[in-house]
């Protein structure tokens, strides 16, 4: 017989079994309150003098803080709150003993979390958060799955560039060099010529020796690429699956964002059509309030804000200059000072989440912009068949994992919403 806390409810009334570890215990006199967590859930159990058994209430003080446990009670609802059940508890099984673990409820530094990042996991936000991340991937999925695209899973070891060379981490492969995928995006256009409508989830790697609140060295990253698609159909569909992400997680894990203390009010408001705006217009925004942006930078943290704190939706910014994009941007044929790219920024200052656009279609325009970017064509050989043979338009993007379970959490960095994070400074645990 085994029960897990997230279904107490089903057992009002009879007598269960949970395994799990100390979250926390108080006593008060003739009784004693266990606060066990199993992953599932945490619940209260009571044990009360003269009601349990007599030595689990004597032994009740050798209980501490994430000692692995077996306890065996009574389920009962908790009548101060709705919804909540606790178990009257008899005894108590000690499966693995935790003395002085590192983790108590005081305060602790960044830099120590993050070493015990192993057992931080176990604290209720960070789980929390982590719980949210995988309903957001869950919905990602459901999405694609859901509206006839296929999954393509796109390589790791790479043996080009897709995001320019400047932080590209190098490996070996055997004899020869290769790269760890930047971005799945140049065979998920091999894959929207085989499927149509194709999609990728998975690590990415960038080496960006910046300590920064959103970047990681690896990060997921979902894409998308669906053949026929032009600049306006690619936006149309982020709107789409961005407002279908948001809402699921909202929906399905209410418990979670309360416990992370997230306002729900921004995300709700989630919902397309999402405000456009030209990278010119997006200059003049910036202007007003920062009068030394150079026209045709790209844009800092701070410049989104500018941009973000404008509207209550996510909002995109298309047709980037050409001159500051990555090779494969199709140039806006009316102005090729500009391209076909687009970024999409969260409210309430969360920055880029989304980054794509249309491809160029053009075999020699690419080869041209191959050369210009220093990159080596034999690399991309194989890329440029698919200007040779049927080339078509197309369009996708990427969403960064971490960055919207940052934004949908209302965490201030991307550390906490990735199980082990990699940043610069750090791989361990
Ligand atoms: O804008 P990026 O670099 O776009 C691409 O890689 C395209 N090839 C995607 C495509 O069109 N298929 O990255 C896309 C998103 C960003 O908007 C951001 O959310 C996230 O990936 N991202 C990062 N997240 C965490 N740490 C980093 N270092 C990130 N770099 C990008
Ligand atoms: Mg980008």
């Amino acid at each position: 017989m085994r029960h897990y806390i997230a279904d107490l409810h089903k057992y009002e009334g009879q007598t269960v079994e949970l395994k799990g570890w100390v979250y926390n215990t108080r006593s008060s006199g003739k009784i004693k309150f266990l606060e066990l967590r199993d992953g599932t859930g945490i619940c209260q159990c009571v044990y009360f003098r003269g009601e349990c058994d007599q030595e689990a209430f004597e032994n009740f003080k050798d209980l501490s803080q994430e000692m692995s446990v077996k306890v065996t009670g009574t389920v009962r609802k908790d009548n101060r709150f709705e919804n909540v059940y606790e178990v009257g508890a008899n005894n108590f099984e000690i499966i693995g003993p935790s003395p002085d673990y590192p983790i108590s409820p005081k305060e602790h530094g960044v830099d120590f979390l993050m070493n015990h990042r192993h057992l931080w996991l176990r604290s209720k936000k960070q789980h929390a958060a982590i719980r949210v991340r995988a309903e957001l991937i869950q919905a990602i999925r459901d999405f694609f799955n859901g509206d006839g695209f296929t999954l393509v899973d796109a390589p790791i070891f790479t043996p080009s560039a897709c995001e320019g060379t400047t932080n590209l981490f190098e490996t070996k492969y055997f004899d020869e060099k290769a790269y760890l995928s930047q971005s799945g995006q140049l065979y998920m256009e091999a894959a929207a010529a085989a499927f149509g409508k194709a999609y990728c989830l998975g690590p990415t790697f960038r080496a960006e020796k910046s300590k920064t609140r959103r970047h990681l060295i690896e990060f997921w990253m979902v894409e998308p690429e669906v053949a026929f698609n032009d600049l306006y159909d690619n936006m149309e569909l982020a709107e789409q699956f961005v407002e279908y992400i948001v809402q699921r997680v909202v929906k399905n894990k209410k418990a979670e964002l309360e416990v992370l203390e997230r306002d729900l009010e921004p995300l709700l408001k989630v919902k397309g059509p999402f405000p456009r705006v030209h990278y010119k217009e997006a200059v003049e925004l910036i202007k007003k309030e920062n009068p030394d942006f150079v026209d045709g930078n790209d844009f800092g943290g701070a410049d989104e804000t500018i941009i973000s704190s404008k509207f209550d939706k996510p909002v995109f910014v298309h047709h980037f200059p050409t001159a500051i994009k990555a090779f494969y941007m199709k140039e806006d044929p009316e102005d090729s000072e500009y391209c076909l790219s687009v970024d999409m920024l969260g409210t309430e200052g969360y920055g880029e989440l989304i980054g794509g656009g249309q491809r160029e279609d053009d075999l020699n325009v690419l080869l041209n912009k191959i050369q210009q970017h220093g990159l080596r064509e034999e690399d991309f050989s194989w890329y440029l068949d698919l200007r040779r043979y049927g080339s078509f338009p197309h369009s996708g993007f990427g969403l960064g994992i971490e960055r919207t379970v940052a934004w949908i959490c209302g965490l201030s960095h991307v550390r906490e919403t990735i199980p082990f994070p990699r940043m610069y400074g750090r791989h361990y645990p």
